[in-house]
């Protein structure tokens, strides 16, 4: 039997603590052994399982020797990250769906884990429900990875989506995703794109060994700046944009961003709609391969939670896979095409295509880097007013 005891019980542990009492058979089953919820950490009183034990002191989780997995659905890297050190110092495995602490502070919690032979897992850190950490460190890792990208927030997937279905703009898309549940009351960190800056950090970890310290670097672009005539311009060409996090290897190690992408009709991301998640990974022998599903939720992001308490329970044991030779190249070397609206219809600057649907006009610039594109827009265009630009993924 192993102890647990949920830390947080907000829409991620409430979702725990129901998989955990209601599924405690199959999980049972699954891990090889019982897995007994003991302890809800919180300070908010709630109706718990019969024979749970509420409590807002997490000392009582730490003078407890049955507990031995801790579940840490707290948020933000304050609390929880305090909270962690402790459970991991004390040998305690712990599992978290907290990107925001696993990207910032990983490394350490890592380390902390190795010394004192305990786990730090993570699944549900990235795509919620979908299995990605597992299988890119485990299933894939006799792969060399090569490139690893995808959708991997939901709420600006569901605004993109709303807003090219019917065609609302950006804050109306956002006020209504607001009431709906699907944005967080503060949404930054999703519509700025940094929750996909931490979880495409974490992937780039997973995928090539990188530090996660890495993950301020990150060139990252959100949605904030799309407006509905670059889904219409994106249409006319035969595209759809969503918000794409991507890691790739190249000359001198690794490169990451995260940007709004046109997704060609055809391409299997350009199918993830809503809330959903979809990533692929490439490698030499295995070629593309897509995870797809439910990237947020309670009981989605619990089944990810459960997954990681599971391995602990068939104590699996922790295997090393860092590549001392990956270095983050933040200056990415990797060429695209680039869709830049104008804000007024204008000649295009040499070597450009222009595209047009309705009233609305775009550049398509010729391949270039970032640091190009940027370089570009401040001297082709400076006289005029533009949109956001627009990564073109062409494969
Ligand atoms: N806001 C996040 C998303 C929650 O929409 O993907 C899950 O990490």
């Amino acid at each position: 039997m192993k102890g647990a005891a949920v830390l947080g019980c907000g829409t991620v542990g409430s979702g725990a603590v129901r998989m955990l009492t209601e599924n405690s058979g199959q999980i049972e089953r699954a891990a090889g052994q019982k897995i007994v919820l003991k302890y809800v950490v919180d300070i908010r009183p709630m109706e718990l399982p019969q024979g749970v034990v509420m409590t807002s002191d997490f000392q009582t989780v730490l003078n407890d020797p049955e507990v031995s997995i801790v579940i840490e659905t707290i948020g933000g890297a304050k609390i929880a990250y305090e909270y962690t050190k402790a459970a991991l110092r004390s040998g305690r495995n712990v599992v978290t769906s907290n990107k925001e602490l696993v990207a910032t502070k990983g490394d350490e919690l890592l380390e902390i884990a190795r010394e004192n032979g305990c786990r730090y897992l993570y699944e549900a850190s990235v795509g919620g429900g979908v299995p990605v950490v597992r299988p890119i460190n485990i299933c894939l890792a006799g792969n060399r990875l090569e490139r690893v990208y995808g959708i991997v927030n939901g709420s600006t997937n569901y605004l993109l989506t709303s807003m090219e279905d019917r065609a609302l703009s950006f804050p109306e898309a956002l006020s209504e995703a607001k009431a709906l549940g699907y944005v967080e009351a503060n949404p930054a960190a999703d519509i700025e794109g940094w929750d996909a800056r931490r979880k495409i950090a974490i992937l780039a970890h997973e995928a090539f060994g990188s530090r996660l310290a890495d993950e301020s670097m990150v060139p990252t672009a959100g949605i904030s700046g799309i407006v509905p005539d670059d889904l219409k311009l994106a249409k006319e060409l035969g595209y759809a944009v969503k918000l794409i996090a991507c890691t790739h290897r190249c000359d001198g190690g690794y490169s990451a961003w995260v940007s709004p992408a046109l997704v060609k009709d055809g391409h299997p991301l350009y199918m993830v709609r809503d809330v959903f998640n979809g990533i692929v990974a490439s490698g030499d022998c295995v070629g593309d391969v897509m995870f797809y599903g439910r990237g947020a939720g309670s009981l989605p992001t619990a089944s990810a939670i459960i997954g990681d308490v599971i391995e602990i329970g068939r104590s699996v044991p922790a295997v090393e896979r860092f590549e001392s030779a990956v270095a983050f190249v933040a200056d990415d070397p990797e060429e695209c095409r680039w869709m830049i609206r104008l804000e007024e219809k204008r000649p295009a600057p040499e070597e450009c295509e222009i595209v047009t649907a309705g009233n609305a006009a775009a550049v398509l610039t010729k391949p270039m880097t970032r640091a190009q594109m940027l370089g570009f827009v401040g001297s082709a265009l400076e006289a005029g007013r533009f949109g956001c630009p627009i990564r073109m993924i062409e494969a």
